[in-house]
């Protein structure tokens, strides 16, 4: 693996990559000249939508037809071995199985064993020489809260919507564990860096306009703002393309927020 510069094609491990979101952080980096591997259930849905997208350099794109969870361990390291960094935008399906189905963890089994593949996987190049840190990226929320304490304190009745959506909704605590686990990694892991980009409410369309990255929630937990979904994969592939501002966000859980077009991103 090599560190991301100025000059180098990198190469990303993309999961959740027919989601609305991971689509685009596809699209963005084979548009920008970058390999990319995506394990997905359906390479036919996969490929329709990139046509869609009109997405250039497909060619450099490795696609794996497999459900993530169903990879073994060996597999699992194979897909992150030889990646500059590995981005997770999965989530549940928004139907009755998608939200109340099996497998319940998906984001947080899919992070656990992800991170796991990395640590082992970059322990075998290491001894070969090679010690570079590969970028695990992961698509949060910004109704998770940061585990460092340093979020703003919500109010009782938030507090009390996020105890209920806990029980109620699984993808929420499976986003919230999944989140925990990365941060439980700290900053300074032998193999791998990480970020959590927790968005606020996510729309669709184009990464026109400007979107703005803050170290914590900004406003209430509803209605305080929309994020454009091709906004946080232009800022994800940011993260892996630039590397000023990969020491800037790594070990972070920033909040993006699309910003009116007058004021200028942040990014
Ligand atoms: N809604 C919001 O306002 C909001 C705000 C902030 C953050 N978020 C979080 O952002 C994340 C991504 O959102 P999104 O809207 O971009 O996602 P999305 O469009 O629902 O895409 C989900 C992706 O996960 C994959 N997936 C679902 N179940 C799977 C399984 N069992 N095994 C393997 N892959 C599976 C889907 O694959 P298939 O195409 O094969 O189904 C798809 O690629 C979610 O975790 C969501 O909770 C949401």
């Amino acid at each position: 693996m090599t560190s991301a510069d100025a000059t180098s094609t990198t190469t990303t491990l993309v999961v959740g990559a027919t989601g609305a979101t991971g689509r685009w952080v596809v699209k963005l980096l084979l548009d920008q000249g970058q390999n990319v591997k995506v394990v997905v259930r359906s390479k036919k849905k996969m490929l329709n939508i990139l046509e869609e997208m009109g997405t250039k350099d497909a060619d450099r794109l490795s696609i794996t037809e497999a459900s993530l969870l169903d990879l073994s361990d060996a597999e699992m390291q194979d897909q992150v071995k030889d990646c500059n960094a590995v981005v997770s935008c999965l989530g549940h399906t928004l139907d009755f199985k998608g939200l109340w189905g099996h497998p319940r963890k998906l984001v947080t089994q899919a992070t656990k064993r992800l991170t796991a593949a990395i640590a082992e996987a970059s322990s075998s190049s290491t001894t070969s020489g090679n010690n570079q840190k590969t970028k695990f990226i992961l698509m949060g929320s910004d109704g998770v809260a940061n585990p460092n304490g340093q979020d703003d304190k919500r109010t009782s009745l938030e507090r009390t919507i996020i105890v209920l959506l806990r029980l109620l909704i699984p993808p929420h605590p499976d986003n919230e564990k999944a989140a925990a686990h990365v941060h439980s990694l700290g900053t300074n892991h032998n193999n791998l860096e990480w970020a959590v980009v927790r968005p606020t409410d996510l729309i669709d369309g184009e990464p026109t306009g400007y979107f703005q990255l803050f170290d914590k929630p900004q406003g209430g937990l509803f209605g305080a703002g929309v994020a454009t979904r091709s906004h946080v994969a232009q800022c994800m592939v940011q993260f892996i393309l630039d590397q000023e501002k990969w020491e800037k966000y790594k070990g972070t859980m920033p909040v993006l927020h699309d910003i009116p077009t007058a004021a200028k991103s942040e990014l």
